[in-house]
């Protein structure tokens, strides 16, 4: 990470804040954008003051599509150039009210895709030109299969998911590696208060176990590593069988 300039989208988020601390440690530079404005500046002044790194930060809302192109000129006139981007943000919103009310479902659907797959377009086109460089997403494992107690916000992270496959398909031979990190439960706002959840993982864990993987240049991870043989299973099981299930 010595000298490398990153873009953090999303960056008051539990997830993504753990991974700019890790960032910053090791000698990266940042830009942080989210959408507290007020927010952001102070995780940037923190992380700033604790490692003595260049941070800089600005507003982003993943819904104003047309201020995506300018937030990555933003971070290029902060940073000089652009190694890498992570984008960790979205909403897990309320299933129950998504069944009833599609301005809720559309929410959901935008902030976890339709928001994301904007900026990282925008991204994806100055880094194929640049012909270096990493992305990271943070998508689900919800994403994996469709279940009745979250397939609105599972739908859009399964989309998500699918978007970065595509991205890595064909940013690889430009020397883009495009890394999809799917999360079981983390401790954080999004799941504060939630019943129903197991195997729950600290944010700073799943930062460390992202920056590894960053390093070993994974293309898609499960964090815990255990998840990904309990999505297997969950994959695994027959349509015929699994519509019967209450999951
Ligand atoms: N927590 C889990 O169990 C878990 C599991 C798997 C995947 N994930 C994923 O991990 C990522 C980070 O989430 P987290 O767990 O760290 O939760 P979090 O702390 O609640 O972070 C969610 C972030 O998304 C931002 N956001 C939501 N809608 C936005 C919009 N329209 N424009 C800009 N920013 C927006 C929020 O901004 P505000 O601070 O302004 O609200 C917040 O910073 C998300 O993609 C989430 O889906 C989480």
């Amino acid at each position: 990470m010595k000298g490398k300039t990153v873009l953090v989208i999303g960056a008051t988020s539990s997830i993504a804040r753990a991974l700019a601390h890790q960032m910053a440690q090791q000698g990266a530079a940042l830009h942080l954008a989210a959408r507290d404005g007020l927010e952001v500046e102070r995780v940037a002044k923190d992380i700033a003051i604790r490692y003595q790194a260049p941070i800089s930060w600005s507003s982003f809302e993943a819904l104003d599509y047309d201020t995506h192109a300018e937030l990555l000129q933003k971070a290029l006139d902060y940073l000089g150039r652009l190694d890498g981007v992570v984008v960790s943000l979205g909403e897990l919103g309320d299933q129950q009210k998504a069944q009833v009310n599609f301005d809720h479902t559309q929410n959901i659907i935008n902030s976890n895709y339709t928001g994301v797959a904007s900026i990282l377009t925008h991204v994806a086109n100055y880094l194929e030109q640049q012909g270096q460089g990493f992305m990271i997403g943070i998508s689900s494992v919800a994403g994996d299969r469709g279940r009745q107690s979250n397939y609105v916000y599972g739908s859009a992270k399964g989309a998500l998911s699918l978007f970065l496959q595509g991205l890595r398909n064909r940013l690889t031979k430009s020397g883009v590696h495009v890394m999809t990190v799917n999360p079981g439960f983390v401790d954080t706002k999004m799941t504060f208060g939630k019943s129903g959840m197991f195997l729950v993982a600290s944010p700073q864990q799943v930062a460390a176990a992202v920056m590894i993987a960053l390093q070993k240049k994974k293309n898609i991870v499960y964090i815990p590593w255990f998840w990904f043989w309990i999505m297997l299973i969950i994959r695994s099981i027959p349509e015929q069988l699994f519509k019967h299930l209450k999951l």
